[in-house]
C-alpha cells in the first residue's frame, strides 16, 4: 500500500518506472533466510525473476546463491556479489561460449538438460583439463496445476530428462571422466498456489528418482527442487509476503534425505513480485462505442505478463485515493498505447472517475517484469526506482499540469 507521501513525490518523476519497496524486499528476503534456515534448505535465488544489481546486491549479501538461465546472468550474479561456487547453471540451450565462460568461472554446478548437453560440457572440459560439477535435470512427469506457459515438468515440456534415458544417463554419467556428478535438479512450474499439495507430490517423485540413481551406484549429494512458489495477485496488500513456511515445512517433512545430503530451492517471483509496482500515467481517456478506455503510458513492452499469459495485475489510481472527494466508480478497459490490440492491462475494471494525468499502480510487478521488457515501438525502458531513494529518480517536465 503506497503512502500518500511517497504518491506526492510519484508527481515529480518522468512515467512509467519500476518503483521498488526496498523495506519490503528486505522483509521478505529476511523471511526466507530465516526460514530457510529452520528447514535447513539452502536457497539459490532464481536471477531471471528481477536482476536489478541493487536487488541482487541484497540477495546476495543474505548469504544466498544464484540460479541462472544464461551465461549473462551468470557473469551478472558474479558481479553482483554471488560467489561463483553458489551459482548454478540451468537452461536446454546453453551455448558452447557461455558452457566456456561459467567453466572458467569455476560454478557450483551445470544443471544439465540432455545427454547431449553431458556429452559436450564433458568434451569441452577434458580439453581445458578441468573437471566439472554437473547436476542433472530430470523431468518428473508432474502437474503443477498452473498456467500451461509456466508448467515445465510434464514430458511434453522441453526441459529435464525423462524416465526412458535414465539407464543411457547412468551410462554416461559414469564414464564421463571430467564430470563429477553431484545431484539431481527438478522444477515443475512457477506460479504454484496449491503448494502443500504440488509440492508433496514432487518431493514423494523426487524420493523414488533419488533412490532409483543411488541404487545404480550414483551418489546424489545434493536435491535441487527449484522454484515456484506462487504469489497473492489479487491482494498484495493482504499477503505481500508469500507462504514460504507451507512451501519450506511440505519439503522438510516430505523428502526423504540423509544428513549428508543437501536440499536446494530456486524462488524467483515469490522474493520478489510483491515489492514492485509499475508506475504509469493516464494519457487519455476516451469513450469508445460500447466501453470506455483508459490509455496508459506503459504499455505491453513494459510489462509483458497481461499479453502473453493473460495473467492479472491489480491496478489502483493513486491520484484518485488523493483527491478529498472520491466520486463515483466506472468500469474501464485500461490499456497501453502499443499498437496491438493485445496491449490490454484489465478489461472492465472497476475504478474512481479517472481523468488525464491520473498516476496508476500495477501491482505485483517486481518479478518477471522489468527483466522482461522490450523497446517494441521504440519506446524508452521504464527505469527502476527505488522506495530509499526516490530523489534520484529522473524528472518530468510537467506536461500533464499545463492542460
Ligand atoms: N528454477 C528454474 C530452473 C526455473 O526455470 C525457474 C523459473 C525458477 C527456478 C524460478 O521459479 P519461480 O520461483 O519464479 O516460480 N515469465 C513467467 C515465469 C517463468 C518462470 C521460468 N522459470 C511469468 O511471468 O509468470
Amino acid at each position: 500500500m503506497l503512502d500518500s507521501g511517497t504518491i506526492e513525490r510519484f508527481e515529480k518523476i518522468s512515467t512509467p518506472f519500476y518503483y521498488y519497496d526496498m523495506d519490503l524486499l528486505r522483509r521478505t528476503v529476511d523471511t526466507v533466510a530465516e526460514l530457510s534456515a529452520r528447514h535447513n534448505l539452502r536457497v539459490h535465488y532464481a536471477v531471471k525473476a528481477n536482476a536489478d544489481s541493487r536487488i541482487l546486491g541484497y540477495i546476495s549479501s543474505k548469504g544466498f546463491g544464484a540460479d541462472c538461465v544464461s551465461g549473462n546472468e551468470v557473469l551478472h550474479a558474479y558481479e553482483c556479489g554471488f560467489p561463483a561456487d553458489k551459482i548454478v547453471y540451468a537452461g536446454v540451450g546453453k551455448s558452447d561460449k557461455e558452457i566456456h565462460d561459467a567453466m572458467k568461472l569455476g560454478i557450483e554446478a551445470f544443471n544439465c538438460e540432455s545427454l547431449q548437453e553431458i556429452f559436450v560440457i564433458n568434451e569441452m572440459a577434458r580439453e581445458y583439463d578441468m573437471v566439472a560439477n554437473v547436476s542433472v535435470r530430470i523431468n518428473p512427469d508432474i502437474d503443477a496445476h498452473t498456467h500451461k506457459y509456466v508448467t515445465t515438468g510434464l514430458y511434453e515440456n522441453k526441459f529435464g530428462i525423462s524416465q526412458h534415458e535414465f539407464d543411457k544417463l547412468i551410462e554416461l554419467l559414469d564414464k564421463s571422466r571430467n564430470i563429477n556428478f553431484i545431484g539431481l535438479h527438478f522444477h515443475i512450474g512457477s506460479q504454484i498456489t496449491r503448494v502443500a499439495e504440488v509440492f508433496a507430490l514432487e518431493c514423494e517423485r523426487v524420493n523414488e528418482i533419488v533412490s532409483y540413481f543411488e541404487q545404480n551406484g550414483l551418489k546424489v549429494k545434493n536435491i535441487n527442487l527449484g522454484g515456484g512458489l506462487g504469489v497473492d495477485y489479487d491482494d498484495p496488500d493482504g499477503n505481500p509476503i508469500p507462504d514460504f513456511e507451507t512451501w519450506f515445512s511440505t519439503i522438510d517433512r516430505k523428502i526423504a534425505r540423509r544428513p549428508d545430503q543437501a536440499v536446494h530451492v530456486e524462488p524467483g517471483r515469490s522474493m520478489v513480485a510483491q515489492c514492485g509496482t509499475l508506475i504509469s500515467r493516464v494519457v487519455f481517456v476516451k469513450s469508445g462505442e460500447t466501453k470506455n478506455f483508459l490509455i496508459l503510458d506503459a504499455g505491453m513492452n513494459d510489462l509483458i505478463r497481461p499479453a502473453l499469459y493473460g495473467a492479472y495485475h491489480r491496478i489502483e489510481n493513486l491520484s484518485a485515493q488523493m483527491r478529498p472527494f472520491f466520486g463515483s466508480h466506472q468500469a474501464y478497459d485500461i490499456v497501453g498505447p502499443v499498437c496491438e490490440s493485445s496491449d490490454v492491462w484489465g478489461a472492465g475494471r472497476l475504478l474512481p472517475l479517472s481523468v488525464r494525468g491520473d498516476l496508476m499502480a500495477i501491482r505485483s510487478t517486481g518479478a518477471y517484469g522489468q527483466v522482461m521488457a522490450s523497446r517494441y515501438n521504440m519506446k524508452d525502458l521504464a527505469p527502476a526506482v527505488f522506495s530509499d531513494r526516490l530523489d534520484d529518480a529522473p524528472r518530468n517536465n510537467d506536461y500533464f499540469k499545463i492542460i
